[in-house]
């Protein structure tokens, strides 16, 4: 019998008959201020799950070792146990969100070169940020693990740059997460999709993410749809 092993913000965890591969069931809903809002939107599971899977796939025909095995149904994928780091590893290039806020400046401004940026995973501390010794000190990760999440992080900005520039979008920042294998090989984990990214439409500069939802500005269900036909759509044509 499967066991649930976890409950997240907007995905499960469950353990399946081999101890190596485990079955994430996404949900409906969405969460923002880390949880502080909540709200279910109907087809988010299907549409995270499908988007998720596109960009894994994607990846990993580009040669990032990550977490995903197949995906099994509408909301379900199989997926490789791995030990997570408790790390958010974010990467910026365009300036927005808690950038702007941070330091006072207006969303928009393209960097000279990706800002990287550290978060301590905690729910009790609301996610703070910490550099690279803060991770050794607190045994999060050692410097040569951070260097390889660097590495992974700064191949998936490349890849992924370009396939939502030929999807009409520019990817302004995006969240990863990672973990250990049992063999020890470190792979990108959790999921990718506009939960966790930012996307703004080339042309029209309007907001393709989550931000809809955090801000209220639009509907999520709608956007979310459209960036996955424009994916799918670049992706066919490969
Ligand atoms: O909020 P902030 O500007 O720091 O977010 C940077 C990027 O990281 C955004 O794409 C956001 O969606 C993502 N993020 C996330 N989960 C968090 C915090 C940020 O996916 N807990």
């Amino acid at each position: 019998m499967d066991k649930l092993l976890y409950t997240g913000k907007v995905k499960q965890m469950w353990s399946t008959n081999d101890p190596e591969v485990l079955r994430v069931v996404y949900t409906d809903q969405a969460t923002a201020g880390n949880g502080k809002k909540k709200d279910n939107f109907k087809d988010k599971a299907e549409l995270n799950n499908q988007i998720s899977t596109l960009i894994f796939q994607y990846l990993e025909k580009n040669g990032v070792p990550t977490h995903f095995i197949k995906k099994i149904s509408d909301k379900e994928e199989l997926v490789k146990k791995c030990e997570m780091f408790p790390l958010e590893v974010v990467t910026r290039n365009i300036a927005a969100g808690h950038f702007s806020s941070r330091y006072g400046l207006d969303e928009g401004m393209r960097f000279a070169i990706p800002v990287e940026e550290l978060f301590f995973k905690s729910d009790e501390l609301d996610d703070p940020i910490l550099n690279s010794s803060d991770a050794v000190a607190l045994n999060v990760a050692t410097k040569s693990e951070q260097e390889q999440m660097w590495s992974l992080s700064r191949q998936v900005n490349q890849l992924l740059i370009n396939l939502f520039d030929e999807a009409g979008m520019d990817l302004v920042d995006f969240k990863l997460e990672f973990g250990k294998l049992h063999n020890g090989q470190i792979v990108l984990a959790d999921e990718f999709s506009p939960d966790n990214c930012r996307l703004w439409d080339k042309k029209t500069k309007s907001h393709m993410d989550k931000d809809v939802y955090r801000r209220d500005i639009g509907d999520l269900t709608a956007v979310y749809k459209k960036v996955l036909a424009r994916i799918e759509e670049v992706l066919e044509e490969d």
